[in-house]
């Protein structure tokens, strides 16, 4: 069989293929253009290679290890690396491919799933190293974020600083660990009860995995970015208080609940970012709730919505909490 190579391909990419090409080729001729390059790209991560790879049957899967020609620009290279890798190992995913949105504690990278899982794309939370260390300027990071301990019951006041461990790197690192682990049991509890968020794959270490809402490329943009038609408005703002509704039932407050954690893609939304997630049968978590409710009710509003956040906030609390409307109302 005698095969010509794609188009964008010269002579010097002739060269670097394998030793045993699967089929051969006819020389293209023509000039070979240097085109000068900062460093050469590997030849399997070519697009036009791996396509052309794929169409003669070239099993890809035996890629000895997992290096995604994307990370080559990243600074923190490394850290991804050896994050993601183990979800490569496990056969979850097979490429990054691009970065969606860096983020102060983690950065959010659109990967290709391995074939296996069934899906196309990935969404994976890549947790920074920074959350790791031993942080000697990390009081602001403490004092902002909600501290819990491992039953996720929060953590108040003094007692966030008590104890030996919690100033050992160790001792911090465990718990951002916990937080980790935290926020991907939460995510997998709502899913399993039907709430809208994305479907949670795996969690290795410091990547959280889960269903990706957009296309390569366009993400799905945030609800804060959007202008909602006409139409979709009440049942958006439903299908959200349901959400609220079943998350509360199954003992979950998200806790940072608004337009900046719900995207939308469509003419859905789905509920994102569990990280401050809260079990509403510890206590001072009503005016969590209520937030979180009051959030999604603001927003609602510039639509010609208008809702008793309050009111809301404390039927749905006394159905599933007990106590009385008229008590928590004050
Ligand atoms: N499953 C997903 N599919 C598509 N995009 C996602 C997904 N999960 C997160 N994102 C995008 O990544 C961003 C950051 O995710 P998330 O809110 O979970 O992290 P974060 O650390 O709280 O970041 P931020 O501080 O920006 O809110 C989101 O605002 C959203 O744009
Ligand atoms: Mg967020």
């Amino acid at each position: 069989m005698v095969k010509k190579l794609p188009k964008n391909l010269y002579q010097d990419d002739v060269e670097g293929l394998d030793q045993e090409p699967a089929v051969r080729w006819e020389p293209i001729r023509r000039p070979v253009v240097r085109v000068k390059q900062e460093k050469k790209a590997s030849y399997e991560s070519n697009e036009e290679v791996q396509r052309w790879l794929k169409v003669q049957g070239v099993d890809l899967n035996q890629a000895p290890a997992f290096n995604p020609t994307f990370l080559s620009s990243q600074r923190d290279a490394p850290w991804i690396l050896s994050s993601l890798t183990p979800l490569y190992e496990q056969k979850l995913i097979v490429d990054i491919l691009h970065v969606v949105k860096s983020g102060k504690e983690a950065t959010v990278f659109c990967c290709l799933a391995h074939p296996e899982t069934g899906l196309d794309y990935l969404a994976v939370k890549v947790y920074r190293p920074r959350m790791f260390r031993s942080l000697k300027n990390d009081a602001d990071y403490r004092y902002n974020r909600t501290q819990r301990d491992e039953q996720g019951r929060v953590v108040h006041g003094d007692n966030r600083l008590r104890g030996v461990a919690r100033k050992t790197a160790r001792g911090h690192a465990a718990r951002v660990m916990s937080w980790i682990e935290y926020e991907f049991t939460t995510q997998r509890m709502l899913y399993q009860a039907g709430v809208h968020v994305p479907m949670p794959v795996a969690h290795v270490g410091n990547a959280v995995l889960m269903h990706y809402v957009g296309t390569v490329g366009h993400a799905a943009p945030l609800l804060r970015d959007v202008r909602l038609e006409p139409d979709e408005v009440s049942p958006l703002f439903d299908r959200l208080m349901a959400d609220i509704e079943l998350s509360l039932a199954t003992r979950r407050v998200h806790g940072d609940l608004s337009e900046y954690n719900i995207l939308y893609w469509e003419r859905n939304v789905t509920i994102i970012d569990f990280a401050q997630a809260v079990d509403p049968c510890y206590d001072e978590v009503f005016p969590l709730f209520a937030r979180d409710v009051q959030r999604v009710c603001q927003y609602f509003e510039q639509y010609g919505l208008h809702n008793d956040a309050q009111q809301l906030a404390a039927e749905m609390w006394t159905r599933h909490m007990g106590g009385h409307v008229e008590d928590i109302i004050l």
